[in-house]
């Protein structure tokens, strides 16, 4: 006769914020770790509260976001505005809790460190909720780059850009908010750069700061310490086209849909006749000729006949939330205090960029004269 063994108690999860990415997080969260996971949730206002418990099933509504840190939970789960990250994080982490931290991490890298720092001293679990990170795509598409499915690496382009209208006091266009197109939406491309090609050596940028007075769009050119160049663009002005892409000798790595939720992949492999390895060197010059033009279009259709891209498909669940919370919950379980594959240090080496830009436009801005209101 076997015993019953007792049931592992539910990871409980407390929510600070009542925001929009918050009720996303909430829904996925409830999907992966069921309703006990949604244990409380905290507002500067109670009724804010209340009705996100209603709506989303979550068990308590905290009138304020201690009261929520002293609930018996494992977890915190800050998504307030980047400017208060640090003051939350240092409040959870104080309260023994581990936290996953919205992007960015903190406005700032030192702030970032200072979070790092507490959470390591503490002993308790910290990081980023880069979402993206921890959908499958990203993983798959890193062991194939690794794996040489490129050949060597020369570039990367990348860019968020969606057009909204500032509006006064909305946390992206509000400097008190640590608002700003480089730290909310270029984070998605710099931090992909980062992952995918490694450690930035150098920094050129140009940033145009608006009447709001945060940068609303910004250009930043990477060299990676393995040589490769990344140009990465921001906006919260105008919109982009979607899609990333990756230069290797061997394959042209295309990451399709936005950044922010890439929906597939598609390795196109490098012309022959081209620099590509292996290509017949005697085609570039009839290439130059109007005859050698046309037999070039033609060879290029029936190269896409014969080798065609091919589809990576790695598909996120959910919202693409879900797969943040798991990795969290995983570590927290194994008694981990950080994932490998977004450390806090990470994070503040991202934030040092960002910096160094923001350093790099200020004294520019009176040369490009900032945005009259
Ligand atoms: N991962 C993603 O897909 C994603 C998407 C969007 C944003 N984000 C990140 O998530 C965080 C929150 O973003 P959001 O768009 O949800 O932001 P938001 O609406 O500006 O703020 C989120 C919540 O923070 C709370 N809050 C506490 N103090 C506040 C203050 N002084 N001013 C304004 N709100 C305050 C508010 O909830 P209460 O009033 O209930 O306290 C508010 O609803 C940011 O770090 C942002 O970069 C991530």
């Amino acid at each position: 006769m076997t015993q019953a063994q007792p049931q592992a108690r539910p990871f409980r999860w407390a929510i600070l914020g009542t925001g929009g990415v918050a009720r996303k997080f909430a829904r996925d969260l409830r999907a992966v770790a069921g309703p006990e996971a949604l244990h409380v949730v905290a507002s500067r206002r109670a009724e804010n509260a209340r009705r996100f418990a209603a709506d989303l099933g979550v068990g308590q509504a905290a009138p304020d976001y201690e009261t929520a840190l002293r609930a018996d939970v494992e977890a915190v789960y800050i998504a307030t505005p980047a400017a208060l990250h640090e003051a939350h994080a240092l409040m959870a982490i104080g309260a023994g809790k581990a936290v996953l931290i919205e992007k960015p991490l903190a406005p700032d890298a030192a702030a970032a460190r200072r979070i790092a720092a507490a959470a390591d001293a503490a002993g308790v679990f910290c990081m980023e909720a880069m979402w993206t990170r921890f959908q499958p795509l990203p993983g798959a598409l890193k062991a194939r780059i690794e794996a040489g499915a490129l050949g060597e690496i020369r570039g990367l382009d990348g860019q968020f850009m969606v057009a909204n209208r500032p509006e006064p006091g909305v946390s992206l266009f509000d400097p008190a908010q640590a608002g700003g197109a480089l730290l909310h939406r270029g984070i998605y491309p710099l931090s992909l750069a980062r992952f995918l090609l490694g450690p930035v050596a150098e920094l050129r940028t140009l940033g145009r700061i608006g009447a709001t007075g945060v940068d609303e769009d910004s250009l930043l050119i990477l060299r990676h310490e393995n040589g490769a160049l990344s140009s990465l663009r921001a906006s919260l002005r105008a919109n982009g086209h979607p899609g990333t892409w990756i230069y290797g000798t061997a394959a042209t790595l295309e990451i399709q849909g936005p950044v922010w939720r890439p929906t597939g992949a598609r390795l196109h492999p490098a012309h022959p006749g081209s620099a590509g390895p292996g290509g017949p060197r005697r085609l570039e010059g009839l290439r130059e000729s109007g005859a050698g033009l046309k037999l070039s279009g033609a060879l290029a259709r029936l190269r896409g006949l014969i080798r065609p891209p091919a589809a990576i498909r790695a598909p996120f669940a959910g919202n693409g939330y879900r797969h943040e919370a798991e990795a969290v919950m995983e570590a927290v379980r194994a008694g981990r205090t950080q994932d490998p594959r977004m450390t806090p240090q990470e994070s503040a080496e991202v934030l040092d960029i960002i910096d160094a830009a923001r350093a790099a436009w200020a004294p520019a801005q009176g040369a490009t004269g900032k945005d009259e209101a």
